[in-house]
């Protein structure tokens, strides 16, 4: 191997940088050169490209985003996309791939695998910790970090104004980043997709347990955290709802995109090392079509067509727990 690719792609994590950082000095450290395709995919389809050197790689290890850039890239959806990015794959002599981001990247990657006769691998980089093949992915420890750090600060307010909050989280289609938000930030309810869709006609079993804390308890303040596309016309609609049901001043607070900013914490930058680095290891071996990925510690590659499988559960021990206990 004497060339690999490296590309960002879908929504940025904290924590990309340094996963960069580890393929380019992996790679220097085997004489393999470094070519950084710019803006996900797209910059395969725009031959938009840097080389990576390891100067180029010094001083990101704690910055959030990506110096690549990261994009969706609607072109690669078409016939032509993943054939053309095989193209310029094959033009510039790229013996591998490493494409990091989340399983709809790799869908991407899958796409143009069929057109490549070069090596092809993953490295996981979500916020919404929604990849099966690795306990956790890149980004997801940081985001945490920050909602929980916004769920504190919103509790002070609610608890000065006696109000209810909603705090909604992103994850897509994943619970995963709520339920341990609302867990480790004390959170009253959390409602996420693992626990069932919600009817906007019944939500009595929302309601129920606020009236039980307010009388039973004298309950100051009370947060629910909210995942994402859990409730028809989003948290406000659903804050709405209860304002009326209740009769106390509903409030709904959506993080959005603050969640996948800021310097990666360190457990995302040792992961994302290892990753990367490894990842490197996987083309010198020879590897294609696999994610890097870590499982109970240890680093393992992990068939890059099953990673959007969803046989990753969300942790059915505080699935438990909340539902049983932690609801109050
Ligand atoms: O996959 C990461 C993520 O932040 C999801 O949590 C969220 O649903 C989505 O991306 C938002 O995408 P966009 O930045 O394109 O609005």
């Amino acid at each position: 191997v004497k060339r690999i690719g490296v590309l960002t792609s879908g929504g940025d994590a904290p924590g990309m940088n340094a996963a960069i950082r580890a393929i380019v000095l992996t790679a220097a450290h085997h004489q393999i050169d470094v070519v950084g395709f710019k803006h996900g995919f797209i910059g395969l389809l725009q031959q938009d490209y840097q080389p990576l050197m390891t100067h180029h790689v010094d001083n990101i290890i704690q910055r959030g985003g990506t110096i690549l850039k990261s994009a969706r890239c609607p072109g690669l959806h078409t016939v032509e996309g993943p054939r053309h990015a095989a193209a310029t794959l094959h033009e510039l002599n790229i013996d591998a791939l490493i494409v990091v981001g989340g399983d709809g990247s790799f869908r991407g990657a899958l796409a143009i695998a069929e057109h490549y006769q070069g090596q092809i691998i993953g490295v996981p980089g979500t916020i919404d910790n929604d990849v099966d093949g690795s306990d956790m992915t890149i980004g997801y420890a940081t985001a945490l970090d920050t909602a929980l750090d916004a769920i504190d600060k919103i509790r002070d307010t609610a608890d000065a104004f006696e109000r209810i909050f909603l705090v909604e989280l992103m994850g897509r289609h994943s619970g995963y980043l709520a339920l341990a938000a609302g867990i480790a930030g004390g959170a009253e309810q959390i409602i996420c997709p693992e626990f069932g869709p919600l009817d906007p006609h019944n939500l009595q079993h929302i309601i129920t347990p606020i009236q039980h804390a307010q009388l039973l308890r004298g309950k100051a303040s009370y947060i629910i955290v909210v995942a994402e596309n859990s409730y028809p016309g989003g948290s406000s609609a659903l804050a709405e709802a209860l304002t009326n049901a209740v009769g106390v001043e509903c409030r709904a607070c959506i993080l959005g995109h603050i969640q996948r900013g800021g310097s990666p914490v360190g457990a995302d930058r040792i992961l994302a090392t290892k990753l990367g680095a490894f990842a490197v290891e996987l083309v010198i071996n020879g590897e294609h079509l696999q994610m890097a990925g870590e499982v109970s510690g240890t680093l393992q590659g992990y068939p890059l067509a099953k990673t959007g499988d969803r046989s990753k559960a969300i942790d059915p021990y505080l699935v438990r727990w909340q539902q049983q206990i932690g609801r109050n």
